[in-house]
């Protein structure tokens, strides 16, 4: 069995009443947005945020989820899926899910737009059953996620980012909207326990190692469902690239910095510099530092005591990290 499904086998049931809720909070009265939503929804990723709100929710209640439970899965994944969609627009990107991505499509204006309404559906959906204690975990995310992008291209333009601004960027463009998963999935059915921070804390470290691994994916060659090699394009500096810059000469450093600057959309010159980092082991200080916040996180878990939820947890911590797409 593939590992995905040994992950999802104790919240199967959860997972196919979710995605039938999912799909239908999307729906609208205006054809061309249900046109796009049908596509968005027949793409589907890896659908691990709605995962992780589900498992933690039945690992801290003994196995119990209620209608809490589903519509902040439902909202986590709006909201991610709206993510996805205007980052696509930033970062200039054709393809998504191993296909092309919304502003390939149908522009950016469009993208724009469709990745608004799906966030407010998401916001609405809270409102509109009076879960405002969900909301609040929600709506830190939204604004950390904001701000976590613009500190990127801030950073991006200036180039002078540093490996602890790297964390603060991940931390608050990724790692925010897992660990809102995780408390989430605690609030959901025992609010304003001391599990809610516990788990909060448990998601933001896989958020950690899950942009860690993105970040890698950037550098390979693998068929992933999107672009690689187009952070550099876009002046993104992550964590491989930070380490080696802080590590070889001066001249060196100078030439990569001008690489970065003002050779970025050559492709050639790309493909030298991502060689370069890889030489100098930057990919392999980066799945050092991945595998920490990996073990940080299976720390919390064991806390707990065993049950299938906690090993599906177990395992989604370790697949975050091996994964292939
Ligand atoms: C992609 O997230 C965006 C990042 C935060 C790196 P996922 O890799 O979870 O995307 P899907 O939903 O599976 O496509
Ligand atoms: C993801 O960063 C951050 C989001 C909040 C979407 P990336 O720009 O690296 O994500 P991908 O690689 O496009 O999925
Ligand atoms: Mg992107
Ligand atoms: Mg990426």
């Amino acid at each position: 069995m593939k590992v995905i499904s040994q992950i999802k086998l104790p919240v199967q049931k959860e997972m196919e009443l979710f995605e039938k809720k999912f799909f239908e909070s999307m729906s609208s009265k205006v054809a061309l947005l249900n046109r796009i939503t049908h596509y968005i929804v027949n793409r589907k990723g890896k659908q691990m945020r709605p995962m992780f709100v589900f498992l933690v929710a039945k690992m801290v209640s003994n196995g119990n989820v209620n209608e809490r439970t589903y519509r902040g899965a439902s909202v986590i994944e709006l909201i991610h899926t709206a993510t996805l969609v205007h980052d696509d627009v930033v970062d200039d990107s054709n393809r998504r899910r191993g296909f092309f991505s919304i502003n390939a499509l149908w522009k950016n204006k469009i993208a724009v737009l469709v990745g608004d309404y799906l966030l407010s559906k998401g916001l609405l959906l809270s409102i509109d059953n009076n879960d405002f204690d969900l909301l609040k975990i929600i709506s830190v995310a939204v604004k950390e996620m904001s701000e976590g992008e613009l500190l990127q291209i801030e950073k991006a333009r200036r180039l002078d980012i540093t490996e602890d601004i790297y964390y603060d960027i991940i931390r608050q463009k990724t790692a925010t909207l897992i660990a809102a998963c995780c408390s989430l999935g605690a609030a959901s059915v025992k609010p304003d326990s001391d599990e809610v921070t516990k788990m909060r804390k448990f998601g933001e470290l896989i958020g950690m190692a899950f942009q860690i691994k993105d970040d890698l994916f950037d550098y390979g060659t693998e068929k992933i469902g999107k672009p690689t090699g187009i952070d550099i394009k876009e002046q993104k500096m992550t964590l491989p690239l930070i380490y080696t810059l802080n590590k070889v000469s001066k001249k060196e450093r100078d030439w990569v910095i001008n690489s970065v600057k003002n050779h970025n959309k050559d492709r050639a010159r790309v493909k030298e510099v991502i060689e370069f980092v890889r030489n100098n082991g930057g990919l392999d200080y980066a799945v050092k530092r991945m595998k920490e916040f990996q073990k940080e996180a299976l720390l919390i878990l064991e806390d707990y005591p065993r049950s299938e939820y906690r090993d599906s947890l177990e395992l989604m911590v370790n697949y975050v990290i091996e994964r292939k797409k």
